[in-house]
């Protein structure tokens, strides 16, 4: 039987030895609850959804049909990294949908960012049921539902992503494999599962993605931007050390331009800036010290690499007053 709740006494799974045990004990409640029937999977690519991706990729094989949407806001290389880990190496069912367009013709000319929000909310859910729609079968839906996510909502912190979002009449039965687990338990399983390290260590990131970094209406220039920045920032910290010691860092490309020179000529472009914070529990954060050289050389990197950027800010604010994001 599956666990609802995590046991007060379940002893934290910090090794290979234990968390093998648990997958084995996981395969086990799968196998015996799914059947031969079929089970959904939105798979983002983040951790969560990748370790239950790969584990039900175990229990259950082709029965699982994972959705991959990519709706344009995600990191440089990450839908290409999801086809290459699930769909090549795992031989997984995987359903990659291409919503790019889609996605971005609905945020044009959206500023409020409670709205863009909104959009990319409700668009993925819509995404989502077309693909279930087409699928004969499915009687499950997986999700990547972490135990820090039931405390959570329990505790009214935030609204825990659920089902609750799918239409009525698409009630799967849920299958969370990893429910009782927290953060780090769930990436020891990971790697037990043969996960890439950069897919299952990967920083903390936004449902709505670069959406959120791009403020203002979403441009695709500008978003390029955004994504060839925090693609060089990503490059620089891992080759300097700092990745995976400091805790999340992107780029932000608002919509203001200034006035620069670039091959001796006037370039009235964007500003970069760049933000890297501490924290333990996100209700609180502190600004990391990078060292002035690398920053340097980030900031030539981004300013002659990233078209359409002609300087690189850096934000030096705490949480409070800042949140981690823009918007
Ligand atoms: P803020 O900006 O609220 O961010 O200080 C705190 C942490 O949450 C992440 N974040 C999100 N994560 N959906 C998510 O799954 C969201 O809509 C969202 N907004 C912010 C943010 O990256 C940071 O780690």
């Amino acid at each position: 039987m599956a666990l609802d709740r995590r046991p007060e006494d379940m002893v934290r799974i910090t090794t290979p030895e234990l968390a093998q045990a648990f997958i084995d004990e996981q395969i086990e409640i799968v196998r015996k609850q799914v059947g031969d029937k079929k089970v959904l999977l939105a798979l983002s690519g983040g951790v969560d959804s990748s370790v239950v991706a790969a584990l039900l990729i175990k229990a259950i094989g082709k029965q699982l049909v994972c959705v991959h949407v990519n709706h344009g806001l995600l990191r440089k290389g990450e839908p290409e990294q999801v086809i290459e880990v699930f769909r090549n190496q795992m031989d997984a069912n995987l359903i990659y949908v291409d919503a790019v367009d889609r996605f971005l013709d609905k945020l044009a000319g959206v500023e409020d960012p409670e709205e863009k929000r909104m959009i990319i909310g409700n668009e993925f859910i819509e995404v989502f049921t077309e693909e279930a729609r087409k699928l004969d079968g499915i009687e499950f839906l997986a999700q990547g539902t972490i135990w820090p996510d039931i405390l959570e909502s329990e505790e009214g912190i935030k609204a825990h992503h659920n089902a609750g979002g799918l239409p009525e009449d698409m009630n799967f039965a849920l299958v969370e494999p990893v429910r009782i687990l927290f953060k780090d338990e769930v990436r020891v399983v990971g790697d037990q599962l043969g996960l890439p390290h950069e897919m299952n260590y990967r920083q903390p990131f936004p449902g709505p993605g670069l959406g959120v970094r791009c403020p203002g209406a979403i441009t695709r220039d500008r978003l390029e931007a955004v994504r060839e920045s925090d693609a060089i920032l990503r490059e620089e910290f891992a080759k300097n050390g700092l990745e995976g010691k400091v805790w999340q860092y992107f780029t932000v490309v608002p919509d203001f331009k200034s006035t620069g020179i670039k091959d001796g000529k006037r370039a009235f472009e964007w500003s970069c800036i760049v933000r890297a914070i501490n924290t333990t529990d996100v209700m609180t954060c502190t600004v990391e010290n990078v060292p002035y050289e690398l920053m340097c050389h980030i900031t030539d990197r981004i300013t002659h690499e990233v078209p359409g950027i002609n300087r690189v800010l850096y934000d030096f604010t705490p949480k409070p007053t800042g949140t981690v994001e823009f918007e």
